[in-house]
């Protein structure tokens, strides 16, 4: 099986169904953040404390790249799409599934959250980056999946559905 890569805003669920997705295709679970989580030994919002955003873009594009063609289901973290190499790279080793939310889902979601750097900023700076964010997934998505109403299975089962099909 080619590698599914779900793309989408902050807190569209990318991990949720992701984690979901890989136990229901038997295959393995990538999750882009926490591998750069992971070998910096730091958290997301740390590095870009310490480093900025450039510092975490550049490792996030390494582990993409890192990651094994084949068998894998990745969830990426909500900018990978702002590297057009990182695009390529996934559609050249796979199926991009965009999960998309609503504003409104996400802002009620990510209400108390205060991990992600991008995020913790005022509502219309969230707003700014959710629209500026829309063109990106839609153009780089091989399938979109519609998530607002439904339950994690009811989104597992339909990007199954897409990715027998194929
Ligand atoms: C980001 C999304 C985050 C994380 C980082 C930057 C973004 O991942 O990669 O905080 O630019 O949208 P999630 O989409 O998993 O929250």
């Amino acid at each position: 099986m080619k590698n599914i890569y779900l793309i989408g805003f902050m807190g569209s669920g990318k991990s949720s169904v992701g984690r979901c997705l890989s136990v229901t295709l038997n295959c393995n679970y990538v999750d882009t953040d926490a591998a750069v989580e992971a070998k910096y030994n730091k958290t997301i919002a740390t590095i870009f404390s310490e480093e900025g955003e450039s510092a975490f873009r550049s490792y996030e594009s390494v582990e993409l790249r890192e990651i094994p063609y084949n068998n894998c289901v990745v969830s990426t973290g909500g900018g990978i799409i702002k590297n057009h190499n990182n695009v390529e790279q996934m559609k050249d080793t796979g199926i991009i599934v965009y999960l998309a939310t609503s504003f409104e889902k996400i802002d009620n979601r990510l209400k108390t959250d205060l991990s992600r750097p991008l995020w913790n900023q005022n509502k219309q700076k969230q707003k700014q980056l959710f629209e500026e964010r829309l063109d990106l997934y839609r153009s780089c998505a091989d399938i979109t999946v519609l998530t607002d109403d439904k339950s994690l299975d009811d989104i597992v089962a339909e990007v199954r559905s897409y990715i027998v099909s194929e």
